[in-house]
């Protein structure tokens, strides 16, 4: 026999063949889109860190939704930007509320649409933090409460899914417990259970108006060297009663999402964050990166390294990409 004996490079020499052995695939089906609603009616503006992403008013945002739902992307998640916010984020269980109007339109003319809904307060405070301040702490027990009404208000708009996002301790079973104890005990609960505080969701701030008026995000959301505590806080999420959890930031952080599809049996959600976006967008914005090939990358990577479920701002790019090729999901990582 020649050497070498083994050559890897056979099963390479054409698409066909590497088609047949590749591993991991990309699908429309695991992509969740997430999108900023505001108040109002005729707005659709650019978010300028975040290049072809757009905070909608809901007239718009039902716009939207019908090219979405003529390219195929299926899932979405909502985060809402009130008019006015306060120390109480009132606006965020407000039958009335912007995501509660919103939620009840997009059911009515969507309902096959799976709508998640982001439950957090920090978008809702006039200063910024996940919680209630206390001084100049953020205090987790008397959160829980509101976050748990925020869940349920959303709850009775006919979300098909509720995703906490604060990292508060315990909030995943008070909110479960508020849900059972209302009628909706079939509805599910996708925890953002490893959530670094992360500088990467610098655009989504700029997007939403959330950034902290002072401090930062440190002591409730995880410190970005830990690997063990994210499956603690896992393991805790689960216990509570999630059904989904999910890792933040993805790309940064694949360690993360690998560990905990291993350890645990269920599945896995990946946040492909602003911050990841705004990169891809703005190397390509100065020719230095082609978009469409770096993003399939980074999408593949992050199913790689386990998530089922990925959401991510390129969601309905990469659907109509895929269309323009004249292809159908899953996709076909390298063609153009
Ligand atoms: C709200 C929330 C944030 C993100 C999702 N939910 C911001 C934050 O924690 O400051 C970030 C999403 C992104 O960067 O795309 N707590």
């Amino acid at each position: 026999m020649k050497f070498p004996t083994f050559r890897p490079r056979r099963m390479r020499a054409t698409e066909g063949l590497r088609k047949l052995v590749r591993e991991t695939s990309l699908s429309l089906d695991q992509l969740i889109m997430p999108y900023f609603i505001v108040e109002g009616m005729g707005i659709k503006n650019e978010i300028e860190s975040m290049p072809g992403q757009f905070r909608f008013s809901i007239d718009q945002f039902l716009k939207e939704l019908e090219e979405l739902e003529e390219l195929g992307v299926e899932h979405i998640l909502l985060f809402g930007i009130p008019s006015k916010k306060d120390d109480r984020a009132s606006g965020a269980y407000d039958p009335n509320g912007v995501i509660q109007r919103a939620s009840r339109e997009i059911k009515k003319h969507f309902p096959k649409l799976t709508l998640i809904t982001d439950v957090c307060l920090c978008e809702y405070m006039s200063h910024g933090h996940c919680g209630i301040v206390e001084g100049e702490k953020i205090a987790n027990d008397a959160t829980l409460s509101l976050l748990a009404k925020t869940a349920l208000s959303h709850a009775e708009t006919g979300v098909d899914m509720v995703a906490p996002s604060d990292m508060m301790d315990g909030r995943v079973g008070a909110i479960r417990r508020v849900l059972d104890e209302r009628g909706f005990s079939n509805l599910p609960i996708l925890s953002y259970a490893a959530k670094y505080a992360s500088s990467f969701y610098g655009p989504f701030r700029d997007a939403a108006g959330s950034a902290p008026e002072f401090g930062d995000r440190k002591s409730y959301q995880m410190d970005s060297a830990n690997l063990k505590e994210a499956l603690r806080e896992i393991e805790l999420d689960l216990k509570e009663g999630a059904d989904l959890i999910m890792v933040k930031p993805a790309l940064p952080y694949l360690d993360v999402i690998r560990a905990a599809k291993d350890k645990f049996n269920i599945p896995i959600a990946a946040y492909n964050v602003s911050g990841e976006y705004a990169m891809v967008k703005a190397a390509h914005a100065m020719g230095f990166l082609d978009e469409k090939k770096v993003v399939l990358e980074i999408l593949t990577s992050i199913r790689r390294a386990g998530a089922n479920v990925i959401l991510t701002y390129h969601a309905k790019e990469v659907a109509l990409w895929s269309k323009e090729a004249g292809r159908q999901f899953p996709l076909n990582i390298s063609t153009p």
